[in-house]
């Protein structure tokens, strides 16, 4: 695995670092909403990548929470947006009323989280934010208000924490650029 790596972009000690960060602060923008509505947020993740991330974030953030999971597909097994958006499995708690946050693992063309959001809106939540661990530097990006954003990164394809190329690299504890010559 490691060998298919060209350049690490954030190590495990720095994603870690960040993750506790926006864990902190979500802590903090939501203590008196959780105190006033008598119930915790809901954490949206979208599968698979942003798993990882979310199991992480969650345990950095010290207020009630439920996890729930999303499966939405946008791109094939390769490297490039189909713009194709499908649900593939729902969320299994009701949020009509409640604060989500969504967990996303990269914000590339922002088309998932567009559709997402909309979908997610219709349901009625009290509010929801997006919080995302990277975002891409990449001019077709879609105005999606962004809450939370761990890095900026290149627009280059990406690897680890969750992030995959054909479901490989999931499990790389770090972020790194994929050799050309792998894709
Ligand atoms: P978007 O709809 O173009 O914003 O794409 C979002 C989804 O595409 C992310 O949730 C990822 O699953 C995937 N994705 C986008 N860029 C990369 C990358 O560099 N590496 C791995 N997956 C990516
Ligand atoms: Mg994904």
């Amino acid at each position: 695995m490691h060998e298919d790596i060209q350049e690490v972009l954030f190590s495990e000690e720095e994603i870690a670092l960040r993750v506790a960060q926006i864990g902190a602060q979500i802590t903090k923008d939501y203590a008196a909403a959780v105190e006033r509505d008598g119930q915790g947020i809901v954490l949206v993740s979208v599968l698979r990548g942003a798993a990882i991330f979310m199991a992480d974030l969650a345990r950095t953030i010290e207020l009630p929470l439920e996890m729930d999971y999303m499966a939405i597909s946008s791109y094939g097994n390769g490297a490039k947006s189909s713009g194709v958006v499908r649900i593939l499995k729902d969320l299994s708690s009701e949020v009509e009323g409640r604060h989500i946050i969504v967990a996303e693992d990269i914000l590339d063309s922002g088309l998932t989280l567009t559709y997402l959001l909309k979908n997610l809106a219709s349901r009625n939540p009290a509010s929801i934010e997006v919080a995302t661990l990277l975002r891409k530097k990449t001019l077709e990006q879609a105005k999606i208000d962004c809450k939370y954003i761990g890095f900026e990164c290149p627009d280059q394809f990406i690897v680890g924490y969750g992030l995959d190329f054909a479901e490989r690299y999931r499990n790389l504890p770090y972020i790194g650029v994929l050799k050309p010559e792998v894709y």
